[in-house]
């Protein structure tokens, strides 16, 4: 059987960022947008949290915020389902979950293949799913830092497109150690969104190759 392959679109992207929280890896890529750094505009920031502080940000900023409520919904799919119908409205090209805190039905993840990134504080595949920092430092690994991938239906699993590595020191509390990823992944998210819309992701199999 021959190998799935995907290639990024080279052109001016819509983008959703999904986030439930403080939203700075958010900011990191509104700016590098508003910096002329990504060729991609904002359609629309969305949240399961009806006071997530990225929200107000967003609002802020004057971008088109939506809140829709899980808990308004019969089940997952069918919050997940009006959800999609908003980003198919507005013609997204890629998703971004930026600290989006819900875990996506398999059937969402299919649909938005190679369309829907995500950024985790780990060096994935160590250290997936919550309070992986605390995980890190009890484990006593002496580099951790922050991954960018694709999603796929295994939490935290999709194809890495970007990753930065983080000493740990041996002071360091989780605080510290967080504080330290969180400034690279405000670097490695702004720049895999950019590689994307630049057309320059290539995707083989579990590989991304970058052009
Ligand atoms: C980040 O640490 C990210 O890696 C994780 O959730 C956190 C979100 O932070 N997925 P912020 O809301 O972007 O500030």
């Amino acid at each position: 059987m021959s190998e799935e392959v995907f290639v990024s679109p080279k052109k001016k992207g819509k983008i959703a960022v999904f986030l439930s929280g403080r939203g700075s890896n958010f900011m990191a890529i509104h700016d590098a947008i508003l910096a002329g750094k990504i060729n991609a505009e904002i359609a629309l920031v969305f949240s399961d949290k009806k006071d997530a502080p990225g929200l107000r940000i967003a609002e802020e900023r004057n971008l088109e915020t939506l809140f829709l409520d899980p808990k308004a919904y019969p089940s997952r799919e069918a919050h997940e389902k009006a959800v999609t119908q908003e980003i198919r409205k507005r013609d997204v090209d890629l998703v971004v979950l930026a600290g989006y805190m819900r875990i996506l039905s398999p059937s969402f993840c299919n649909e938005l293949k190679y369309c829907m990134m995500n950024i985790h504080p780990a060096l994935l595949p160590s250290f997936p799913g919550l309070h992986v920092q605390k995980k890190a430092l009890e484990w006593g690994v002496k580099y951790s830092g922050a991954t960018v991938h694709f999603v796929t239906v295994d939490v935290d699993m999709g194809p890495i497109i970007l990753q930065a590595v983080v000493p740990v020191l041996q002071d360091d509390s989780e605080e510290t150690l967080s504080e330290r990823i969180l400034k690279e992944e405000h670097k490695i998210y702004p720049e895999s969104v950019r590689l994307y819309f630049e057309g320059k992701l290539e995707v083989r199999g579990r590989r991304v190759f970058i052009g």
